[in-house]
């Protein structure tokens, strides 16, 4: 399905960004770039990927980090067809829990710097390479705060809304380059930084906040990314696709 595609998937040495980094390289034969700050961790990863996966350090809220990873992915593979906004800022409790107007500017600052910045810096930096070969696919990971709004987390959420604003403005931009652009706003997707950071009761109430009543898994997510960036969305662009198991509908 991406045969002879090249797919970078920011945040891929766990969780959400691993899934999809797999679900590309085993099961749709695109050579993927797994990375995140830590090149021990990207590598490994790729190691369990095996095939197809290459491991590089990206720190995305550092404009010569991302400079630097797209020079030597562009030097080793010549060129990007994917993109997948993933890498988010860690789940920070302190910064969740905290009402609005008690965040500090920093803490602001810190969580708008990765769930946002960072991926516009990398959707900036992979643009022209995709224009020189004829078009790409641009996801970025969002989740439903973004559209419903939530009582805790306001920083992420107003981040996470910047993602479907950018997806929106890449897409009419950059349509007739063939870029195509899309934002997927997740539900409870069960990892280690949401599921195992809870405990039972709070996994429970989770499950119950949509239809299906159960936690979504990272694998279900990365068998939408792999369609969504797939000829099966050809005449699709700019928008959101809610992945929640049926919460929040559009
Ligand atoms: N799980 C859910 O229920 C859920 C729901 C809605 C949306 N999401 C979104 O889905 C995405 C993945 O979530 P997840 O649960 O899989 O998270 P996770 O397990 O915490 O993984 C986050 C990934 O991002 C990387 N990362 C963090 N900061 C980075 C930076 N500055 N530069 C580069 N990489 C960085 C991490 O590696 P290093 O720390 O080594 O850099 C890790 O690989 C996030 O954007 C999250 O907001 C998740």
């Amino acid at each position: 399905m991406l045969g002879n595609k090249v797919a970078v998937i920011t945040g891929s040495s766990r969780g959400i960004g691993f899934a999809i980094a797999k679900e590309f390289a085993q099961n749709c034969g695109a050579t993927v770039i797994m990375c995140s700050r830590s090149i021990k961790q990207s590598e490994k990863a790729a190691q369990d990927v095996g095939k197809n996966a290459h491991a590089m350090r990206l720190d995305i809220s550092s404009s010569s980090s991302v400079r630097a990873f797209i020079a030597n992915v562009l030097s080793r593979f010549s060129r990007i067809d994917i993109l997948v906004n993933n890498a988010g800022y860690h789940f920070d409790k302190k910064i969740w829990y905290k009402p609005f107007h008690e965040v500090t500017d920093k803490e602001m600052g810190a969580i708008i710097d990765v769930d946002l910045k960072g991926s516009i810096r990398l959707s900036r930096a992979v643009i022209p390479a995709m224009i020189k070969n004829g078009g790409g696919i641009v996801i970025s990971i969002s989740s439903t705060p973004a559209i419903s709004g939530h009582t805790e987390g306001g920083a992420y959420s107003i981040a996470k809304a910047g993602l479907i604003a950018m997806t929106k403005h890449i897409a009419l931009e950059y349509g007739s380059k063939n870029i195509r652009a899309y934002t997927l706003a997740l539900g409870n997707i069960r990892t280690e930084a949401t599921f195992d950071s809870m405990n039972d009761a709070q996994k429970k109430a989770a499950e119950q906040e949509n239809a299906m009543k159960r936690w979504g898994e990272p694998d279900e997510v990365a068998r939408i990314a792999a369609n969504i960036a797939s000829d099966s969305f050809s005449f699709a662009t700019g928008n959101t696709i809610v992945v929640d198991g049926g919460s929040v509908f559009l």
